[in-house]
């Protein structure tokens, strides 16, 4: 394992572009959204579901949001894809299509409807406008970014090919199309061995996430060069804060995400991505896990295993928070904030994200 250099990632804070309005969209009058005791019958069965997670006193704010979302979707022929970071009131109320990076480019990419709403964080909305150049792409705040995405950019990437010649280039999804545009092909988490090997160079460049790119070098014989991207939430984890889990309970279940460094990844019992952790805790059903990533996920995944008991830690992605039901049902009313990508280089960056999608096929 080397490091690419001593090339620096920058440190931005994740910001992505600003945002503007769909065209040729229809007006639509803003609902009415008051709970009444009529809506508060209508929406009960769908509470009955969520009440685990979702305390009492918040659900007569989110309720009539969630009725006008799901009505409005219909009326705009617009599905909503969320990844599994989002909170319990968007995964589970409004979206049409919930999981992790890889499974979301899928789904972007066989999505028969007019409008597209992700909620999640830009470089996915971008990469669902790679899939649909003719759709509508909508991001509920186009200020949701990510620290991995802003370590890197297409100057950057160009600089490592010139650097070392003939490497191939995997870059993580969670990069801007610039980005995506000057590499061989994207991975996400629940694919980068197998995008790494299938390669026949003995070394791969593996960017932006350094401790990703460390986390695969274990599990490869490749040599693995990488930059020094982190996400801001995974790099707060620390091993000795799941040691000390396992000291006042031996019988925890610890599972990690492979963006954590790999000291932590190395003292979990399991290591994947979002869903792999996902479906781990249901087939395995532990008695008590801690998911070490981001918060929402424990609530995402405790209603459909009541009988798993979720030790939470708490590191929030501010970016993944930026996405709410009020900016949800701004997004459908006003048609905004549109994705675009500049056609300069949206061919080579669907090229990328197409060679992994069609890898795993
Ligand atoms: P996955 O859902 O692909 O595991 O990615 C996690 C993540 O941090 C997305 O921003
Ligand atoms: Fe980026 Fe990390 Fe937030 Fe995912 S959790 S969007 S990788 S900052």
């Amino acid at each position: 394992m080397a490091l690419a250099g001593e090339i620096q990632a920058k440190t931005g804070q994740g910001a992505a572009t600003p945002g503007s309005v769909a065209k040729n969209y229809a007006p639509v009058e803003k609902p009415d959204l008051e709970y009444t005791p009529e809506l508060a019958e209508e929406m009960a069965p769908l509470y009955e579901k969520v009440k685990h997670v979702i305390p009492p006193i918040e659900w007569p704010f989110f309720a009539p949001y969630i009725k006008a979302i799901n009505e409005l979707k219909k009326e705009r022929n617009a599905v909503i894809l969320a990844h599994n970071y989002q909170t319990p009131e968007i995964f589970h109320c409004v979206s049409d299509i919930a999981g992790d990076s890889l499974q979301l480019a899928k789904d972007a990419a066989k999505v028969d409807a007019d409008v597209i709403v992700q909620c999640g964080v830009h470089f996915m909305a971008e990469t669902s406008k790679l899939l649909n150049p003719e759709k509508t792409v909508l991001i509920p705040d186009a200020k949701a970014g990510c620290s991995l995405a802003e370590s890197i950019t297409g100057a950057d990437v160009r600089m490592l090919r010139e650097k070392f010649p003939g490497v191939p280039i995997v870059t993580y999804v969670n990069t801007s199309a610039d980005v995506k545009a000057e590499s061989d092909i994207c991975c996400t988490s629940s694919n980068a061995v197998q995008v790494v090997e299938s390669f026949d160079s003995d070394t791969v460049l593996c960017i932006p996430d350094e401790y990703l790119a460390q986390n695969i070098a274990k599990q490869t014989k490749k040599k693995i060069l990488t930059w020094k991207g982190h996400c801001e939430v995974h790099e707060r984890f620390t091993a000795e804060e799941l040691k000390r889990y396992r000291e006042d309970d031996p019988n925890i279940v610890i599972i990690a995400h492979p963006e954590c460094p790999p000291d932590v990844v190395e003292e979990a019992d399991f290591s994947g991505s979002t869903s792999g952790m996902i479906n781990w805790v249901q087939e395995n059903q532990p008695k008590k896990v801690v998911m070490v990533t981001e918060c929402s996920m424990s609530d995402n995944v405790a209603v459909a295993n009541p009988n798993v008991e979720f030790v939470r830690p708490c590191n929030l992605c501010p970016h993944m928070k930026r996405i709410t039901l009020q900016n949800i049902l701004d997004s459908l009313l006003y048609m905004k904030d549109e994705v675009t990508v500049d056609p300069a280089v949206a061919g080579k960056a669907r090229l990328a994200v197409e060679r992994m999608i069609n890898l795993g096929n």
